[in-house]
């Protein structure tokens, strides 16, 4: 186990999935809030950070239970760090140092340089330069800008680091990692999808017991690993609700109904649509329709859940980025919108909630699944918003509009499908504008909806890019819709990144 401090740089969970990635289990706490018991853990990370060593404001972990104690790696800020406060010197950087940079010096026979070769690539991002090692220092690295790129403190087994070994472009950056964590700190690699499986299971089944378990299942990844890996471990006693709230995708209910029910889950399908669609009519605000949704959702589940008796957990396929207690950088960041809704549900329904995915990230939570045996298409699927298509109708809600887009979408999804696209996309729909245009059909002016095509690259949803889908693909989508979907005579494709756009529209 390793423990990583975040000083609020982008790249610390970065690093947390590069660790994963050797099959070594870490955690990231936040600098101010080390664990007290840290005997579990067989090495630390010092992550780097927005903040300058020399700031007023800048973050001073308490090392004195680590440091010379365990096997330490200071990345970025974290080398700063040790530098500033140890008897060596940090500066402004008087030539810009972001970006890639080639080792121009390494030191012979140093473990933690195995296997790296010669002017190795690495990723600077930093405007402070250390210009004095720190005491007992000895330099290990250069660069053409950067003298002391990496250090070693003799008579610790502390590394520290100005680049980012996490960060894709530093070639070599696994490596060092591997031989910091494996070599030097001899952290054992026993963290893989089925060891996590056998433990998790074994897990499951001291805690609960022969205690019943009510889980909302979604259609996603998420859930519904976290439903198999329940099932695994107790069985009949999980028992699964999947709300149909109206607002998926066309026949996607009945669909992941039945293959729920392939996969030998214990699953009540609700068909609560009428219901969603009647308390959002005439709703045109996103934030609006979204807490409705939320409300509505959290009614009907508890009124199923209500009909089951002595039920005593709510299990919740929370996963690892909604977990992080993040550093704050800039005071707490304003709501953008009003997902994330980490928590769940409300207090009221008095369960103790189990969450088995809660330690691990998206590309993990596949792996596991895909060790339980998932279906890989089931696995593949593109993120969903909990709102479904009430985001993506612009505007008011109808039974009608939901039709329309349902039918859109499904053109444009079979035809990614199709064409072999699908998996080449991080996430992708339709949206149905609230504007008419004028179109010709035969003879006959029209007068109808635009709808808008968006396929997004991403990976984590925080940032995306907008793909460039073969012309072809987009003429012959463009047809299908206007020919086979009544309602609509215009197709546009969304070209906007995000940011400063969103992925959804609203
Ligand atoms: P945005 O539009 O914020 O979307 O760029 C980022 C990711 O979040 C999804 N999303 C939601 N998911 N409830 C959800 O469960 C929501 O209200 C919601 N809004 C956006 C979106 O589909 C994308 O994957």
């Amino acid at each position: 186990n390793v423990l990583i401090l975040d000083f609020g740089s982008q790249y610390t969970q970065l690093i947390a999935r590069r660790v994963r990635e050797l099959n070594i289990f870490c955690e990231i706490f936040p600098y101010n809030h080390i664990p007290s018991d840290l005997s579990s853990y067989k090495a630390v990370i010092l992550g780097g950070s927005p903040f300058s060593v020399r700031g007023e404001d800048a973050p001073h972990p308490d090392l004195s239970q680590i440091r010379g104690k365990m096997p330490l790696l200071a990345v970025c800020y974290g080398a700063q760090y040790l530098a500033h406060f140890s008897g060596g010197e940090v500066a402004a950087s008087n030539t810009r140092e972001y970006g890639r940079a080639n080792l121009s010096y390494i030191k012979e026979g140093e473990t933690f340089f195995e296997g790296v070769s010669e002017n190795s690539q690495v990723w600077m991002s930093h405007s402070d330069s250390i210009k004095a090692l720190p005491t007992n220092a000895v330099k290990l690295a250069s660069t053409h800008d950067v003298e002391y790129a990496a250090y070693k403190i003799e008579g610790e087994t502390t590394y520290a680091i100005q680049y980012h070994p996490e960060v894709y472009h530093s070639t070599d950056g696994k490596q060092m990692l591997e031989n910091f964590l494996v070599k030097i700190a001899e952290v054992p690699q026993n963290f893989t999808p089925n060891a996590f499986v056998d433990e998790m299971v074994a897990e499951l089944k001291e805690k609960l017991g022969n205690d019943k378990v009510v889980l909302g299942l979604s259609g996603g990844v998420d859930s519904t690993v976290a439903a198999v890996l329940l099932n695994k471990a107790i069985g009949q006693n999980l028992y699964c609700i999947f709300v149909n709230n109206g607002l998926l995708r066309k026949n996607e209910f009945q669909n992941v109904l039945d293959q729920y029910k392939g996969m030998g889950l214990n699953v009540k399908g609700v068909d609560a649509g009428d219901r969603f669609l009647g308390e959002l009519a005439g709703i045109s605000d996103p934030e609006t329709k979204r807490k409705t949704i939320g409300r509505v959702f959290i009614e009907v589940f508890d009124d199923e859940s209500h009909l089951l008796e002595d039920v005593k957990w709510l299990a919740q396929g929370t996963i690892y980025p909604d977990v992080i207690e993040s550093v704050s950088v800039k005071g707490p960041s304003a709501t953008i919108k009003s997902h994330h809704n980490v928590g769940g549900l409300p207090d009221y329904m008095k369960l103790k909630i189990v969450e088995p995915l809660r330690m691990l990230f998206k590309d993990e939570v596949r792996r596991v699944g895909a060790t339980l045996g998932i279906d890989p298409e089931l696995l593949g699927r593109h993120p969903f918003p909990g709102p479904g298509l009430s985001i993506r109708i612009l505007g008011d809600i109808t039974p009608e509009k939901v039709r329309i887009l349902q039918d859109v979408d499904s053109v444009f999804i079979e035809g990614l499908k199709s064409w072999g696209l699908y998996d080449k996309v991080w996430q992708a729909g339709a949206i149905l504008l609230p504007v008419n245009s004028v179109g010709v059909m035969g003879d006959e002016r029209t007068y109808e909806k635009v709808v808008a095509l968006r396929a997004v690259e991403s990976t984590d949803g925080m940032t995306a890019d907008w793909v460039h889908l073969p012309y072809d693909f987009l003429m012959k989508v463009s047809n299908d819709i206007i020919n086979k979907v009544k309602g609509v005579n215009r197709v546009v494709y969304d070209i906007s990144s995000k940011p400063p756009a969103t992925i959804e529209w609203e």
